[in-house]
């Protein structure tokens, strides 16, 4: 489950195909962004592939390139889009169902949205309960696999792509934890021949993708790939994978708020979160065994964060809350609330409120797109198993079980663009002698 580097990455593919499972407001945002942004009608913002530049040797040498012209990848030009969704249709709909973009935007791109039509799903209502799609695969567990892994080859050569990505962004299952069948790949190989119920969709799509040689990072905070027998399946098939759970919105300004208190040695006695979405997927985490999976994901930050067993005057006592609310009247225009309780010199209390009146899609798109470069950059780096290095993307990211996560926003930062330093060659900056924190 390494994630070495075992040879410099070879040229990029000329196209790309990325897969979606599950098409609805982040996958048909992220589509239609790239999309636009091919036409000139907007702007790719929030991509660290697409904006953001590396810094490369000393400060006086002058070298910043910008990372998509430093480490080879597809232009968006050359990405091929395809997926999956239950309830069938094609993107323009589905972009008009998530009413994330301007109805103006979309019909503009209204012929190379409807070109773009979801597969029937792999589905089982008994991780999402609040759905009923219209376009749904039968089968057991082992005939919905395979025609997966069809879908995957019939993709790949109606394109004529060699390469693909798997990201999941379709809605959140109910929590579980790896039992028996999730144990090892032959177990989770014989619980497909068995039709064995406790093996989810998300992980029907994750062995899929990587049977068929294709990378997988999981959007959500489903199981899916963090289930040993798949991550086996990642390390025989020398694979990349990387979750879970977009860091988007509240969890993106907790893990830069969380660093600050820690660095400066301020105590936190409470931290309550909470949420108001009306779009599909709040209707999906309305549902206490899915918001389960979202609470598992959103609540570990702190802990790794602030180290209590270590600060115990601090943090020990801190009480952390996290909730979301349904509220249809607001869509995807997400609002998240903080109150944070914290303390200082001598315990004096002090408050911090935070209202970031946010767009989830909008801030989830972007993050799509660079998991997809990143990850066939790894894949033809040679990197195979879970990717630390994408912790960055994650809410709660995926690691070894030996270490613990890294969540510190700008640690996470720091540690992609070395890693992509090491990938090309060039110097670690390691901020020692006069080399001051500066990530250019
Ligand atoms: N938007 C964000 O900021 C953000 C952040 C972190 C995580 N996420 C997660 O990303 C996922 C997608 O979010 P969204 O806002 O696009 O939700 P959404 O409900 O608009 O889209 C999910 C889509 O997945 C489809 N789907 C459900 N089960 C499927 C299956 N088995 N196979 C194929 N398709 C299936 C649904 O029909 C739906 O169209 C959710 O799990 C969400 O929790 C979103």
């Amino acid at each position: 489950m390494a994630e070495t580097t075992s040879r410099v990455p070879a040229p990029a593919p000329a196209r790309l195909g990325i897969l979606l499972q599950g098409m609805g407001a982040v996958g048909s945002t992220f589509v239609a962004g790239v999309i636009a942004a091919r036409k000139g009608l907007g702007e790719p913002f929030g991509s660290l592939t697409q904006l953001a530049h590396i810094r490369l040797g000393k400060r006086t040498d002058g070298r910043n390139p910008l990372i998509r012209e430093f480490a080879p990848m597809t232009a968006l030009d050359g990405l091929v889009f395809g997926g999956w969704d239950i309830f069938g249709g094609d993107l323009y709909e589905a972009c008009d169902t998530a009413d994330v973009l301007d109805k103006r935007l979309i019909d503009g791109m209204e012929a190379e949205l409807r070109a773009i039509k979801p597969m029937p799903g792999a589905f089982d209502v008994n991780y999402v309960k609040r759905l009923n799609g219209t376009a749904i695969k039968q089968g057991t567990r082992r005939e919905l696999a395979e025609a997966l892994r069809q879908d995957i080859r019939d993709f790949k050569a109606a394109n004529g792509l060699d390469a693909c990505v798997m990201i999941n962004c379709s809605s959140t299952e109910v929590y579980v934890e790896a039992g028996p069948v999730h144990a090892t790949l032959a177990a989770f190989e014989a619980g497909l021949d068995a039709d064995d119920q406790a093996i989810s969709p998300s992980m029907l799509y994750a062995y899929a993708a990587l049977m068929e040689d294709t990378p997988y990072a999981n959007g959500t905070p489903s199981l899916a790939a963090d289930a040993p027998a798949l991550l086996e399946l990642a390390d025989k098939k020398a694979l990349p994978v990387c979750g879970k759970d977009f860091k988007t919105g509240q969890t993106l300004m907790k893990t830069v708020l969380a660093p600050m208190f820690k660095a400066r040695m301020l105590g936190v006695r409470g931290w309550f979160s909470t949420n108001i979405l009306g779009n599909r997927d709040g209707e999906v985490l309305d549902e206490p065994e899915a918001f389960k999976s979202k609470e598992k994901t959103k609540l570990g930050v702190l802990d790794t964060i602030l180290q209590p067993e270590q600060h115990p005057s601090l943090y020990g006592d801190l009480y952390h809350k996290v909730r979301i609310n349904y509220y249809p009247p607001r869509g995807d225009a997400k609002e998240g609330w903080d109150n944070i309780d914290i303390f200082g010199w001598l315990g004096y209390p002090m408050q911090i409120k935070v209202d970031f009146l946010c767009r989830d899609s909008i801030l989830a798109a972007p993050i799509v797109l660079d998991l997809a470069l990143f990850l066939d950059l790894a894949r033809r780096a040679g990197r195979k198993g879970i990717q630390e290095w994408l912790s960055f993307y994650w809410k709660s990211p995926m690691t070894a079980p030996t270490v613990y996560p890294e969540h510190d926003l700008f640690i996470q930062l720091t540690k992609l663009k070395n890693n992509l330093r090491h990938m090309m060659g060039e110097e670690l900056i390691t901020h020692l002698g006069t080399e001051y924190y500066d990530e250019g």
